[in-house]
């Protein structure tokens, strides 16, 4: 799969995605659009209906005290609160609503706006909001002698009302789309992941390939001159060529336990051999053996044992290993004359060891991913320097293997540092 391909799905996935959000807000809003008309019709004929109450009870009331019934058609003779008394009202009110199924707190009044005076209120904490955003109903709208008087409703958690009968939905669809949105960058994230370890597999068996076949043609041809006859009788050429053998498999065979070594910790088959074990003793033989190589590069080593307790539990062997790795590293990485510094220091509960170059140090993004198996720095196509990305996977297991810690400073160009914690002793 190439990254273009890769690059449209994700553009056509996400477009697609924007569209269903699109299309189910479309229909959440229309859906509430409806709500809210509905909303509408059922306040609206609730409050017709109460009025046409108001006004019957006001003709009969009137009527039994003896009005005329030609002028009671046309107005109200009555005040309100002689008509039907504030609870009265309240509860013809939240009848009417009720049959109809709104079902939200409401405040109502009965206003005349000619002289800004309330005829009747519940309380006048939402006088404004009646007033500004409340429904209004004309009564007595018949009645051509008096300027006009509206019976005010107002629903302060109409929002949240008509919201509730929504939620199921919306919250439905939130959590659709937060599973869908979740597994499409999970998928991709895969993907990406996949795509970095295939590569991270061909480069480093194009590099295995490499590193094997100098020591491997290096031993054909010593063999070949071996079995020619005339070369026999000079034992010095005899002698010069089974030491090119014996160097040349000693690194082959050194390849072979570094890949194998990881297939066994890949298992979680590494085995610990726990003794006591003294750090300084091991830097000081790992720089022994590193030393000409630095000095080659016309490099120095530079050690500074602050610890004074040095002696660990430990695996002589993995810690050794541990650190050779982070001492070749720090050569290997360091083109122009290693400077390469290594600090002991005992804390409360073990030993810090660090190892500090001045070579070409890591990037910020980089440094997560170096303890990866197969992980190494991307240069473009070509690596300047040789190796299969195992060493740092393989600190990182030993470190973890013995309940240390380990980590890494580097600025690109400046130098690298690793830091290593060991405890003096491993709690299980
Ligand atoms: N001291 C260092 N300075 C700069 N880069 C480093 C250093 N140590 C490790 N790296 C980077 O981390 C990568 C992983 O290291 P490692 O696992 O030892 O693999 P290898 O040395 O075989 O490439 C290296 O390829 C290199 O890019
Ligand atoms: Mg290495």
């Amino acid at each position: 799969m190439n990254r273009r391909f890769i690059i449209i799905t994700i553009i056509a996935m996400t477009i697609a995605l924007i569209g269903l959000m699109g299309i189910q807000i479309y229909w959440i809003q229309s859906a509430s659009a409806i709500k809210e008309a509905n909303f509408r019709r059922s306040v609206n004929e609730a409050m017709v209906k109460v009025i046409q109450k108001i006004e019957h009870i006001e003709k009969a009331k009137s009527m039994r005290a003896g009005q005329d019934e030609r002028v009671l058609s046309f107005s109200r003779h009555l005040p309100y609160d002689s008509i039907l008394s504030l609870p009265e009202l309240d509860s013809l009110i939240r009848l009417q609503l009720n049959i109809r199924g709104v079902d939200t707190r409401y405040e109502f009044c009965i206003y005349k706006p000619e002289r800004q005076e309330f005829l009747m209120e519940r309380s006048s904490v939402f006088r404004k909001e009646l007033i500004e955003k409340g429904n209004a109903f004309v009564l007595f709208q018949s009645d051509i002698y008096s300027s006009p008087e509206y019976l005010l409703i107002y629903f302060p958690r109409e929002k949240q009302f008509l919201l509730t009968e929504l939620w199921g939905m919306l919250l439905i669809s939130i959590i659709l789309i937060i599973v869908i949105v979740y597994s499409f960058t999970y998928t991709i994230t895969i993907i990406f992941r996949q795509k970095r370890l295939s590569e991270m597999k061909n480069d480093f068996i194009n590099n295995m390939t490499h590193e094997f076949k100098t020591p491997i043609s290096t031993i054909s041809l010593a063999c070949e001159a071996l079995g020619d006859k005339d070369l026999r009788g000079s034992s010095d050429m005899l002698e010069n060529y089974i030491s090119m053998i014996r160097d040349e498999n000693r690194r082959l065979a050194g390849m072979a336990e570094k890949i194998l070594q990881t297939a066994v910790i890949d298992k979680g088959q590494l085995k610990m051999n726990m003794e006591k074990t003294d750090l300084h003793e091991i830097i000081q033989s790992v720089i022994r053996n590193l030393r000409i190589q630095v000095e080659i590069k016309d490099g120095e080593i530079i050690r500074n044992f602050m610890a004074s307790r040095s002696r660990i539990e430990g695996d002589k062997v993995h810690i050794t290993n541990l650190v050779y790795n982070l001492l070749d590293n720090a050569n290997k990485y360091s083109p122009r004359k290693p400077a390469i510094r290594i600090h002991t220091e005992n804390v409360s509960n073990g030993i810090v060891l660090t190892i500090e170059d001045n070579g070409i140090g890591i990037g910020k993004a980089e440094q997560k991913k170096i303890f990866d198996k197969l992980y190494r720095v991307p240069t473009g196509n070509i690596h300047e320097v040789r190796g299969f990305g195992l060493g740092l996977s393989y600190v990182k297991a030993i470190v973890d293997e013995h309940h240390g810690k380990i980590s890494v400073e580097s600025e690109v160009n400046k130098g690298t540092k690793f830091k290593v914690f060991l405890p003096f002793v491993i709690k299980e």
